[in-house]
C-alpha cells in the first residue's frame, strides 16, 4: 500500500513549513520517550491546530483531559495569554512529572497545571471548586469514558466554549456498531452525544499522516 508514505510524506512536508519543532517541543517529545512513554501525542500539525483553535476562541482557561508528556499542552499552553489557566488531568503520576519538566522548560509552569488521579475523580474536585468557565477543552484520554468526559466539559464551559475530542475514528473502527471494544464502544458513545445533546453543535473530521487514519470531532457549547 503506497497510500501511508504518501501521507509520512505530506505530513513531514507541511509539518516543516507550518509547525516545525522548536527546542522546547523537540526536547518534550525526547524527554517522553527516554522516560518509556508511549508515542501517542497528537501530531506536530494537529498540535498546531489546537493552538490556533485556542488563538481564535481568545480562550484564557483551558482544561485538557490526557497529558501524557505535556506536548498537546506546550501547544495549548502557548496559546495563552500570560494570566490564562490551563488545567491538564493525567492518571498516571510519572507521566505527570515527566509533564511537569517538559511544561517548566517551555516557560510554561505559571500558566500550567497538571492534576494527577483518575479524571472522573478530579473533574468533580475541580468542578467543587466552582471554576470560571474553561472556554476549550481537549478530551484525549481513555476513550472508555470519552461520554462522561464530555458530560463534564460541558458542564464546565460556557456558551461558545469549543470542546475538541480526539481520536474518533481510529483506522476506521469508529463505524463498527457490533464492536466490543470499550475504547470504541466510548468513543461511539461520546459522538452520538455530540450529535444529540441539546447544547452542542458539532461535527468530525478525518485525518491522515504520521499517526496514522484517525481524526477529531469539535463541538461548540451552545447557550
Ligand atoms: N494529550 C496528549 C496525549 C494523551 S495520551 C498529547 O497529545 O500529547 C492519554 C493519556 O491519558 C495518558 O497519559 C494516560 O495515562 C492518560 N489517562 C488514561 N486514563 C486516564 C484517566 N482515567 N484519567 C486521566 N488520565 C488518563
Ligand atoms: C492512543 C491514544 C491517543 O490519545 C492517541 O492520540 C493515539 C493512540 C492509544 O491509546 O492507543
Ligand atoms: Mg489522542
Amino acid at each position: 500500500m503506497t497510500e501511508p508514505r504518501l501521507w509520512n510524506d505530506v505530513d513531514d512536508y507541511l509539518t516543516a513549513l507550518l509547525a516545525p519543532p522548536d527546542d522546547a517541543l523537540s526536547a518534550a517529545l525526547r524527554d517522553s520517550d527516554a522516560a518509556g512513554l508511549p508515542h501517542i501525542n497528537v501530531a506536530p500539525t494537529h498540535g498546531k491546530l489546537l493552538h490556533l483553535l485556542a488563538v481564535i476562541q481568545g480562550a484564557r482557561r483551558i482544561l485538557e483531559v490526557g497529558t501524557l508528556g505535556g506536548y498537546s499542552t506546550i501547544w495549548l499552553g502557548r496559546a495563552l495569554p500570560a494570566d490564562g489557566r490551563l488545567i491538564s488531568l493525567e492518571y498516571a503520576e510519572k507521566h505527570a512529572e515527566v509533564a511537569r519538566r517538559n511544561l517548566a522548560r517551555a516557560g510554561l509552569d505559571k500558566i500550567t497545571e497538571v492534576r494527577v488521579g483518575p479524571a472522573l475523580d478530579s473533574l468533580p474536585k475541580l468542578a467543587g471548586e466552582d471554576p470560571a468557565p474553561f472556554d476549550l477543552v481537549f478530551i484525549d484520554a481513555d476513550k472508555v469514558n470519552n461520554p462522561h468526559y464530555v458530560e463534564w466539559a460541558v458542564r464546565l464551559s460556557r456558551p461558545g466554549s469549543l470542546i475538541v475530542l480526539d481520536n474518533v475514528v481510529r483506522g476506521g473502527a469508529v463505524t463498527d456498531a457490533t464492536t466490543d471494544d470499550p475504547a470504541i464502544r466510548g468513543t461511539r458513545a461520546a459522538l452520538e452525544l455530540f450529535a444529540s445533546h441539546p447544547k452542542l453543535d458539532a461535527t468530525a473530521i478525518q485525518t491522515v499522516g504520521v499517526k496514522g487514519y484517525d481524526g477529531f470531532a469539535l463541538a461548540r457549547v451552545l447557550p
